[in-house]
């Protein structure tokens, strides 16, 4: 069995870069699987879709067939690697997150990331649905302040401006819709091992997942 480490939690709680660090100690394959759905979003928005129309949404996440190179992501040879971060296809992103048949369609395009030697799969429901039989299944968690610092000091670095209160605000209204919503809500999964990073640095969070894995393998 290729194993695989699960690492989900809310947005901006450090995800994205713990799991690709992690992945790369381990020589693992990383798999980003909110990209996916904001790849879904970014799509959307270009053809002007209505994000509430299921069978609309439901095409375009069939039919999605990006490239992921050298750290790039390519969609219908479009570089949009910089273009899905945007906190807009973020917001959006959510919002097509919540239709069901939209994520029974990228559930494929999830699994047959699982390749040898391993992987590291980041999101909400990596450890819950998609991953269930992971042997490290990681809730990495931070308080809205903190996750909310680490977006405005991102922000900043790449010259963007921002304002701490609309960010918490934001993160905050992201929070309830992807944990109210009916299919896969966020939510620890069934042995997760919870991770508050609010007062660590990242190495200090890597650090922890690696010796939780350590101890899976000697177990
Ligand atoms: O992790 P992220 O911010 O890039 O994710 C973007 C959106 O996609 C987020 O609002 C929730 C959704 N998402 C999801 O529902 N399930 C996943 N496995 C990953 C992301």
């Amino acid at each position: 069995m290729i194993p695989v480490i699960t690492i989900d939690g809310p947005t901006a709680s450090g995800k994205g870069t713990v799991a690709a660090r992690v992945a790369e100690a381990l020589g693992f394959y990383y798999l980003d699987s909110g990209a996916l759905y904001r790849l879904t979003a970014y799509a959307s928005l270009k053809a002007e879709l209505d994000l509430a129309d299921e069978d609309a949404i439901e095409a375009v996440a069939k039919a999605l067939a990006p490239e992921f190179k050298g750290g790039r992501i390519v969609l219908d040879g479009e570089d949009v690697t910089d273009k899905i971060r945007m906190e807009a296809v973020g917001v959006a992103a959510s919002k097509v997150a919540a239709l069901p048949r939209v994520r029974s369609q990228l559930v494929q395009l999830q699994k047959r990331s699982r390749q040898a030697p391993g992987l590291v799969a980041d999101g909400r429901d990596m450890g819950s649905v998609i991953f269930p039989d992971a042997p490290l299944k990681v809730f990495l968690t931070a308080s809205a302040e903190a996750r909310a610092q680490r977006r405005f000091n991102q922000l900043k670095e790449k010259g963007i401006t921002a304002n701490i209160t609309t960010l918490t605000q934001d993160l905050q209204e992201r929070d309830r819709r992807d944990m109210e919503r009916a299919v896969c809500p966020l939510a620890p999964a069934a042995g997760a091992k919870i991770l508050d990073s609010s007062n660590l640095t990242v190495e200090e969070t890597v650090a922890q997942v690696l010796t939780w894995y350590k101890e899976c393998l000697a177990a």
